[in-house]
């Protein structure tokens, strides 16, 4: 069963996820509730939802379903960082919750991956689709290919919520912009910034409609876009 296990802290420093977003565990596990609260709000997630994570990191998300909801009829989350996903089947998979390994390509997280975009899910299967701080680490091209593997997985009501740097009268896409946000970005990918504009022509382009637009309010000052097929 899901959390009933001991759990194995994972090693610091040893993994990239969230940086220093997750001072402990209560902090860790408050985050996840209160999205899985938006997700049912501005999602209809509920107990007999499929719900992808895209870029789980360690299974945050799972940890708030678990907490709030129990289980769902289908938990997927998927990341590129093999020792993340270890620790996840390890600690959190059981009924209702799964995790897979992708080695898909990200300059930031796993440079040597395969350049063929891959989210290993079924098409139109996908009630709701989350992606938590996964835009704000990827190149333009990327984003605009995974937008439309995102239109692709979902089903025909599903919703999309994901987070992103946008601003008004930007560069179209920007890589670690300086003096912006409240860090010192530092390699790779570290912050992606989007034009408003420019983040939602490629949203057009996948066929996918804005249903909820909340502007600097997410982590470091990401935005919150909630999609809908079109
Ligand atoms: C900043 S972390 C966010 C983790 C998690 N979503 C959360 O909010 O706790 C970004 C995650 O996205 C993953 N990632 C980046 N590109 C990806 C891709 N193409 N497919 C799957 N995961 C990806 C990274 O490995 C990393 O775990």
């Amino acid at each position: 069963m899901i959390g009933r296990r001991s759990r194995t802290p994972l090693p610091p420093g040893k993994y990239r996820m969230g940086g220093k977003h997750f001072k402990n565990d209560k902090a860790f596990i408050k985050t996840a509730v209160g999205d899985v609260q938006r997700l049912e709000k501005y999602c209809g997630l509920n107990a007999e939802s499929a719900l992808f994570d895209w870029g789980c990191g360690a299974g945050r998300l799972a940890v708030g379903v678990r907490e709030h909801l129990g289980r769902i009829r289908d938990y997927h989350g998927v990341d590129i960082q093999p020792e993340l996903i270890e620790w996840a089947q390890e600690n959190l998979s059981g009924p209702g919750f799964r995790f897979t390994y992708l080695n898909v390509s990200n300059e930031r997280y796993n440079p040597d991956g395969s350049r063929e975009r891959d989210l290993s899910v079924d098409p139109g299967s996908v009630d709701v689709f989350y992606a938590y701080s996964v835009f704000s680490h990827m190149n333009d091209e990327d984003t605009a290919g995974y937008l439309t593997l995102i239109r692709e997985a979902l089903s025909p009501h599903g919703k999309a919520f994901v987070t992103c740097f946008v601003e008004e009268d930007v560069a179209g896409w920007e890589e670690n912009p300086e003096g912006y946000g409240p860090l010192d970005w530092k390699g790779r990918l570290h912050c992606t910034r989007f034009a408003r504009e420019h983040f939602e022509q490629h949203v057009n382009a996948a066929h996918l409609a804005v249903d909820r637009f909340e502007y600097g309010q997410e982590t470091d000052g990401q935005s919150l876009y909630v999609l809908r097929c079109r």
